[in-house]
């Protein structure tokens, strides 16, 4: 089985190989084609995060530290999620659309690099490897039960909410 944050970053280069091939994609249809998985991964992937890795962190380890970096986790995920939704009520390949697409792809960025350099160095500094393959399993498990995002919604989060709830259990 696999460590989640392997799983973690392959889902991370996925974004960014997906992010690339936007630029040799021509037309409404290649960009509609490129642009549609790439997003439902977005948020997939995002929506695994709050499930399975946030509330371990938060649950492990509620200090202020964690606390910062799940407030800026949900922030950034919520501005991807926006981000996307504009890009859905754009017309594909209009500048309306690749602003709001430019907007995901940035704050993707910076914010991998945030979980890349940041939270995942200190869960690895904490979680021995059997800890590490139980979360992938529940992430592989997660993924398998929610095919193309299949029974999930795709919402912004309160994040203060979100770290209340998930420090308490
Ligand atoms: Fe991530
Ligand atoms: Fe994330």
């Amino acid at each position: 089985m696999d460590d989640i944050t392997a799983l973690i970053l392959d889902d991370h280069d996925a974004f960014r190989r997906g992010f690339a091939r936007l630029d040799d994609a021509r037309g409404e249809e290649q960009l509609t084609a490129v642009w549609d998985a790439l997003a439902l991964h977005l948020e997939i992937h995002a929506e695994a995060e709050e499930r399975i890795l946030y509330p371990h962190l938060l649950k492990r380890s509620p200090s202020e530290e964690t606390k910062e970096e799940t407030d800026d986790a949900i922030r950034d995920h919520n501005k991807i999620r926006d981000a996307i939704e504009a890009a859905g009520r754009a017309k594909v390949g209009s500048d309306e659309w690749w602003k709001a697409v430019w907007a995901a792809r940035t704050e993707n960025s910076e914010h991998l690099a945030e979980e890349e350099d940041e939270v995942l160095p200190d869960f690895r500094r904490h979680a021995d490897m059997r800890l590490r393959i139980d979360l992938g399993a529940q992430w592989l498990t997660f993924y398998g039960e929610h095919p193309s995002g299949k029974g999930l919604t795709f919402r912004d989060k309160d994040p203060q909410r979100y770290i209340q709830e998930h420090s308490k259990e």
